[in-house]
């Protein structure tokens, strides 16, 4: 049965995306970087949104904020990724780009704080957030919360992603 901790396997799957396109820029790939920026950016808002519309009212209806793991520090931090994804997306898809070396070194510098939010966020979500919603419900419920959650976080990644195309 689904649990709220196997959302967490989003977060797993963002890191391998944004390695995914580091390792184009590395190699100069400019159209596989863009297209693995997206799929990259498109899973992190669909991930952030899906959790601030669901999970965020029921961590707060049933009580499981903690000093490290408030509803404002979540919120704030969904902020900062969606603020450093746009900032990144403005840097990838300016018009003229040529990846020379001190170009792909600059972006991959760049992507530094993004990594270090998102790594921070995991941190905070695996020790405090989705495994409080297993414990504090039983198990239909947990499951029927995290298929809501990732059903909503699907649909969002579809309609981010073709967002994203569309503005190619
Ligand atoms: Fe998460
Ligand atoms: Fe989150």
């Amino acid at each position: 049965m689904l649990k709220c901790a196997d959302l967490l396997e989003s977060h797993v799957e963002l890191t391998a995306r944004l390695n995914q396109h580091l390792q184009a820029v590395v190699v100069g790939d400019l159209e596989q970087a863009r297209t693995l920026f997206h799929s990259f950016a498109a899973l992190l808002e669909a991930h952030s949104l899906a959790e601030d519309r669901i999970l965020l009212p029921v961590f707060k209806k049933l009580k499981l904020e903690s000093n490290g793991c408030s509803l404002d520090i979540l919120d704030k931090e969904h902020r900062k990724l969606r603020r450093l994804l746009a900032d990144a997306e403005q840097r990838i898809f300016q018009k003229t780009v040529d990846l020379t070396p001190a170009v792909r070194l600059a972006w991959i510098e760049d992507t530094r704080m993004l990594k270090e939010v998102l790594e921070h966020h995991d941190v905070r979500e695996r020790a405090a957030f989705n495994p409080a919603f297993d414990q504090a419900l039983d198990q239909a419920e947990a499951a029927a919360l995290a298929g809501e959650t990732l059903a909503l976080q699907e649909q969002l990644e579809a309609e981010c992603f073709a967002k994203y195309q569309a503005r190619c």
